[in-house]
C-alpha cells in the first residue's frame, strides 16, 4: 500500500518549486491534496499535473500570511474532503537581504511575517482541524540558513530559526494528542527561483554547489521524499525533529 493512502493533505506554496514537488509526492503516495498558493496560474498547473497523473487535487488561492485566508484554506479542505490528516507548510518569501545597519525595519517585519508568522498561522488552523479527527502530521519547511546563522540574510535566517523552535515547541504541546510535528531543512535546492538567480549571477553557482559534501545541488523531489516519509505512518515515532536534507551541507 502507498505510504499516504487515503490521507487528506494540504501543501502551502505548492504552485512551484519545493511545494509543488511535495504536492505531487503526496498525491503519488495516495493522498488527496489541496494546493494553496497566491500564484493562481501556477497553483492550477500543479493541480493539473496531479490529476493528469491519476491523482486527486484541488486549488485554493490566497496569501497564507493573512489569518482570514488561512482559516478559509483549512475550511476549504474540510468542506471539500471532510478532514485534514497531513499538512506541509512550505510557502515562504524573503523580502530582502543586506547588512543589518542598513536594513529597513519594514523589510525585516515582512520577512518574518512571510516566513515565520505564516507558518504559525497555518499550524494554528491545521492543528484545530487535526484535533477533530484524533491526530495528524505536520511538516514545516525550514532552511539550513537557520542552523549556523547567515551573514546578510538575517531576517530570513531568524525567521527559519523561529520555524525550528516553533516546530519543536508545537511537537511537545500536541504529541499526546496524536499530532506529530517535524521540519525539513533543505540545503541548496535547484528550483525555478534559483535557476533565475543563476542566470543573473552565473558566478554564484559553483559556490552554492560546493555547500553540499556531494558537490551538487539538491532536487525538489529529494525534499518531497523526506516530507512524505515524515508525514506517513512509517514515521510514527518521529516528532519534534529538524531533518536536514542537504547533501551533508550541515556537516561540511
Ligand atoms: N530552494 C532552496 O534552495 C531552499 C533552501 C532552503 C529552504 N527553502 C525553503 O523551501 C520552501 C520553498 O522554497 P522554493 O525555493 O520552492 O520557493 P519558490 O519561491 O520557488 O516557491 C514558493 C511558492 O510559495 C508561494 N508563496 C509564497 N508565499 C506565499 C503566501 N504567503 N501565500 C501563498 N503562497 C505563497 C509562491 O507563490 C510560490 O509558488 C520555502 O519555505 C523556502 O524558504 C528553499
Amino acid at each position: 500500500m502507498s505510504a499516504l493512502c487515503n490521507k487528506i493533505g494540504l501543501v502551502t506554496g505548492a504552485g512551484q518549486g519545493i511545494g509543488r514537488a511535495i504536492a505531487l509526492s503526496f498525491a503519488r503516495e495516495g493522498a488527496k491534496v489541496v494546493v494553496a498558493d497566491f500564484n493562481e496560474e501556477m497553483g492550477q498547473q500543479t493541480v493539473e499535473l496531479i490529476t493528469k497523473a491519476g491523482g486527486t487535487a484541488s486549488f485554493i488561492y490566497g496569501d497564507i500570511s493573512k489569518e482570514d485566508t488561512v482559516k478559509t484554506t483549512v475550511d476549504f479542505v474540510l468542506t471539500t474532503y471532510g478532514r485534514l490528516d497531513i499538512a506541509c507548510n512550505s510557502a515562504a518569501v524573503s523580502r530582502g537581504s543586506g547588512p543589518i545597519h542598513e536594513y529597513e525595519r519594514s523589510i525585516f517585519d515582512q520577512t518574518l511575517e512571510m516566513c515565520l508568522t505564516n507558518t504559525w498561522l497555518c499550524m494554528k488552523y491545521e492543528i484545530a482541524a487535526m484535533l477533530k479527527n484524533g491526530g495528524g502530521a505536520i511538516v514545516n519547511i525550514s532552511s539550513n540558513a537557520s542552523l549556523r546563522g547567515q551573514a546578510f540574510n538575517t531576517a530570513y535566517a531568524t525567521a527559519k530559526g523561529g520555524v525550528n523552535i516553533l516546530t519543536k515547541s508545537a511537537a511537545a504541546e500536541y504529541g499526546s494528542k496524536g499530532i506529530r510535528i517535524n521540519a525539513v531543512s533543505p540545503g541548496v535546492i535547484l528550483t525555478p527561483g534559483l535557476e533565475q538567480y543563476f542566470e543573473e549571477q552565473p558566478d554564484k553557482a559553483e559556490g552554492l554547489r560546493k555547500k553540499s559534501v556531494m558537490n551538487r545541488l539538491g532536487a525538489p523531489e529529494e525534499i518531497a521524499d523526506a516530507v512524505s516519509f515524515l508525514s506517513s505512518d512509517r514515521a510514527s515515532f518521529i516528532t519534534g525533529q529538524i531533518l536536514s536534507v542537504d547533501g551533508g551541507g550541515s556537516v561540511r
